[in-house]
């Protein structure tokens, strides 16, 4: 059998300090599992490639790339060197729309040893998966500006909803939730306000929700949605939303556990046409890269989805088994400051790599 192909791509900031960090705990996997990987490295989708070529991409960057099994990705933006819709747009948004990585995964779990926000949550009271749309919503693209430089001025961008592409992602989110013990999917919407494209998106998880009887099923706009989530988080299993309602929840479930820098996620093109992307929620995190301080976390967590979507669900538990072990402070491992440590991106990806040749996964 041939090796997984792994396309790494760092991209700015603290991807260049977290990417390692997961690069490490990817090979400790694959040596302990016994997983053949062929890896590549590619400096394009970042701000210094865009100010030495002019691009954020080469021009046959789709053909560089299908090939690969999976794109392990970083973050980019650096909005002091090139503004965040060109570097954003002319890549990762870019990589989701073009190999059609239609399910975005973001899970967020209340782990021992994070300290929540929230009073008197308990480890275990928040553990979610939001489920976002990934291809379209409210990140169509089209629209326009008209009047420039006149009284008249404006901007406007179209929400796109399709048939094809909503249903799809809610088939998922209810195959998700149909996994979980809970089996409970939310809907996060806007149907009170937006008067077009909300609407039909409740009226197709109606339609998709009759096909998964074994799930239970409930909505909430998203206003309300963020409010009880701060609350009431333990209400939740599945979150599915449009790509922007998925992109704002996403930050927030982390965020209740604590802090953004666990938080992983998997742009997933189910039917495996094109490679799937993995990276954190976080991004470049410019306030505090080049310094050592960012939480790798995100990133193996990324790695871990990654080898279960690769067929490797042994690699992906050695790894969560890990970062939870590393997470509990009794472990006395190390910690980054986001948790309230002093250790260095480096030493904490150590000891995760440690902890999956340690791991006792009976
Ligand atoms: P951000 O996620 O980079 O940072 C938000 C806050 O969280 C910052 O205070 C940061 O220090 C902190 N943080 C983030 N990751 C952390 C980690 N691993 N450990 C510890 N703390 C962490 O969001 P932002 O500041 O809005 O964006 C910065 C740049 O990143 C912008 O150019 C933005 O467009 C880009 N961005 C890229 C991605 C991506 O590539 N997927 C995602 C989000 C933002
Ligand atoms: C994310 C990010 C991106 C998004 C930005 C950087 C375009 O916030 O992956 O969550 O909105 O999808
Ligand atoms: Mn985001």
């Amino acid at each position: 059998k041939r090796p997984w192909r792994i396309a790494v791509i760092p991209g700015d900031g603290i991807g260049q300090e977290v990417v390692p960090q997961g690069l490490r705990v990817i090979e400790a996997a694959a040596t302990r599992f016994d997983i053949a990987l062929q890896i590549e490295h590619f400096d394009f989708a970042s701000c210094d490639y865009y100010l030495r070529h002019g691009s954020m991409l080469p021009e046959d960057w789709k053909e560089q790339l299908d090939g690969f099994d999976a794109i392990f990705f970083g973050a980019v933006g650096w909005p002091e060197k090139v503004p965040d819709h060109i570097s954003l747009w002319g890549s990762l948004l870019q990589f989701r729309r073009e190999f059609d990585q239609y399910v975005n995964l973001r899970p967020a779990r209340l782990m021992p040893g994070l300290r929540s926000p929230l009073a008197g949550l308990q480890p275990g009271d928040i553990d979610l998966l939001i489920v976002r749309e990934n291809t379209e919503g409210e990140y169509s693209n089209a629209g326009g500006r008209l009047f420039a430089g006149t009284p008249r001025e404006m901007a406007m961008q179209e929400t796109v909803m399709t048939r094809v592409g909503v249903d799809r992602v809610l088939h998922d989110a209810f195959n998700q939730a149909a996994r979980r013990p809970r089996k409970l999917l939310t809907s996060a919407t806007k149907s009170n306000g937006i008067s077009i494209t909300m609407p039909y998106w409740d009226e197709r998880v109606r339609a998709v929700a009759a096909e998964h009887p074994q799930v239970r099923w409930n909505q909430f706009h998203i206003d309300a949605l963020c409010a009880r989530l701060v609350q009431r988080p333990q209400e939740f299993d599945v979150i599915v939303g449009s790509n922007l309602f998925g992109d704002i929840l996403s930050d927030l479930a982390p965020a209740l556990c604590g802090t953004l820098g666990i938080a992983p996620s998997a742009n997933l093109n189910p039917e495996r046409l094109h490679p799937s992307l993995f990276e954190p929620v976080h991004g470049s995190a410019p306030d505090i890269a080049g310094r050592g301080l960012a939480n790798p976390i995100g990133q193996i967590w990324s790695a871990a989805l990654m080898f279960d979507f690769l067929g490797h669900p042994k690699a992906h538990d050695a790894i969560v088994q890990a970062i939870e072990g590393v997470l509990d402070p009794r472990s006395g491992a190390p910690r980054t400051p986001d948790l309230g440590g002093s250790a260095s991106t480096q030493d904490m990806g150590r000891a995760v790599a440690q902890a999956v040749i340690a791991a006792n996964l009976d």
